[in-house]
Formats: C-alpha cells, structure tokens, sequence
C-alpha cells in the first residue's frame, strides 16, 4: 500500500494502471475511519484497485464548525487501510488540493437547500467541489458513499449526472454500533453521558421505520412519533426531523415509493445525523 500527498503521484499510479486495462474503486473519506468506512472500503474491493483518500476538506466546514477539532489520525487510519487491502492512499495538504487562490467551485440546487442545507450552508458547496476535484484526481471507475449522510449520496449522485462524470455511484448501507447508535467519528466528541443519550437518534429511527413497515403512510404521524422520541431526551435538541423524497430531498405528505426519514439533533455541542430509507435499495 502507498500513502501518496501530491496530486501528481496519484495521477501517475493511475495512469500505470489504467494502462494495463485495470478498474479503480475510490472511498472518498476525511479519515479517522471507522467500520462505516471499512464497509465502503470492502465494496471497493470489487474492482482491480482501491484508493481512498483522506482530507479533512476545509471548505465544507462553516466558520463556526468543527474543522478544527475534528478528529485526525493517519497513522491509525493507515493501518486499518492496509488491512482492507487499500492500494493507495491519497492524504493532500490544504494547499495540495486548493493551492494559494481557488475561484472554482461546483455548486447544486434544490436538493443541497434542504435538510443539513439550511443549518449548513457551505457545506454542500464545499462537498461538490471536493468530490468533483477528487474525481478528476483519482479517475473511478466506481465510488463508495455510506447511506449515513443520505443527503450527500443522493447530491453526489445527482452531480455525476448533472455533469455526465463517468463513474457509478454506490450507496451502501449505515453501519451502527451494537446498541444501535449509526457510526460517526463525530461520535468520538461524546461524553460517556452524551453517547447513551444519543441513543436517542436510533430510537427514534427504529420507531419511525417500524410505523411505515407496519403501514402508516402518513408522514406528518411518523415525524410527530420521531420528534417526540427525540424530546424525551433532555440532552437532546433537534435540528430536523423530515420525510423526503429520496431523489429531489422534498417533504412528502404520503410515505410511498423511495422516501428518506432524516434526522440531525444535537446531543450537547455534538450534531449527529440519522435515518432510514422506506426502499434502501434506491438509496444504493
Ligand atoms: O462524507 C465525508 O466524509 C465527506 O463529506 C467527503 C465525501 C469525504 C468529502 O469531503
């Protein structure tokens, strides 16, 4: 395995490869991996290499977020890598990816205003961009993204589209701890009484997946069920609690077809996200 910083050795190893005809599946992370990760990186595994790159991306972060703070260990995420059988990491500098001025940016409509778009208003902008540099970079033939951050898939997915990118996409499904709560390195931030009231967010899904499994296709009962989960916890404070339609992020009345139950809440300072997805295989 390689851990490669400058851009123009992973176009090299690319290039090399692409010669001998060979497919390159690529995990976009910002590190401190976890299993959620690890689950990406395996489905890569289906094509002749793995690269995955790892850059805590600052334009995605808000001014007053967690950027610098968030959680970052090479050392460790290399190991992990090498024992999914990663081929190259890509770990660029700040001024790798952006250089001394940066003008350009991919930018979305509809579906990155909903949801974390509107406490988040950077962030999808920043995403786009980084993805769309890192898929020039990197030159997939597929890409991994964890159903977790459903919104991001399905803005990812909509870019490769929108821009004729050419790659496939690939959802995969979110990876939760035992007691149910999803895998986040953001989990890390947690107090040990903030990780047993984030449960909460779990809770809260598993109730409002069980209600559209059992057939209650109103999406007003099934958000008043979740919210009120969600508020039965003190150390808990919501920012959303929506059911989307899977493709445009819109609110639905009706739970039918591919619909997407997201929800963002606060536990203490912390902001996790969860969901459930009414079909998951259209969130694949
Ligand atoms: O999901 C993430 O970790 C990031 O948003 C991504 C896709 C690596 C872009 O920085």
């Amino acid at each position: 395995m390689k851990i490669v910083s400058t851009i123009e050795e992973v176009r090299a190893q690319v290039r090399a490869w692409k010669t001998e005809g060979n497919t390159i599946g690529f995990v976009p992370t910002m590190g401190y991996l976890h299993e959620g990760h690890l689950s990406l990186i395996d489905a890569a595994g289906e094509n002749d290499h793995v690269v995955v790159s790892i850059f805590v991306n600052p334009m995605q972060f808000g001014p007053n977020e967690d950027l610098a703070s968030y959680p970052r260990d090479l050392e460790r995420d290399a190991a992990l890598c090498k024992k999914h059988n990663v081929d190259l990491i890509f770990h660029p500098t700040p001024e790798e990816m952006y250089g001394e001025s940066f003008y350009s940016y991919v930018d979305m409509d509809v579906l990155t205003k909903e949801l974390c778009g509107l406490s988040r208003p950077v962030h999808f902008r920043g995403v786009c961009t980084v993805v769309a540099k890192l898929f020039n970079i990197v030159l997939p033939d597929k890409a991994y993204f964890g159903q977790k951050d459903a919104q991001q898939l399905a803005i990812i997915k909509r870019m490769v589209k929108d821009l004729n990118m050419p790659l496939t996409v690939t959802g995969c499904p979110i990876v939760r701890e035992k007691d149910g709560l999803a895998k986040s390195s953001r989990n890390t931030y947690l107090s040990p009484e903030e990780r047993k009231a984030a449960l909460v967010l779990s809770r809260s899904v598993f109730l409002g997946k069980a209600m559209a499994e059992q057939g209650e296709t109103n999406a007003e009962k099934i958000k008043e069920a979740m919210t009120a989960e969600i508020k039965s916890e003190p150390l808990a404070r919501i920012d959303y609690v929506k059911i989307v339609d899977l493709k445009t992020m819109q609110q639905v009345k009706t739970i039918q077809g591919g619909v997407l139950a997201a929800i963002a809440v606060y536990i203490g300072k912390t902001r996790l996200i969860d969901n459930f997805m009414t079909d998951e295989n259209e969130g694949k």
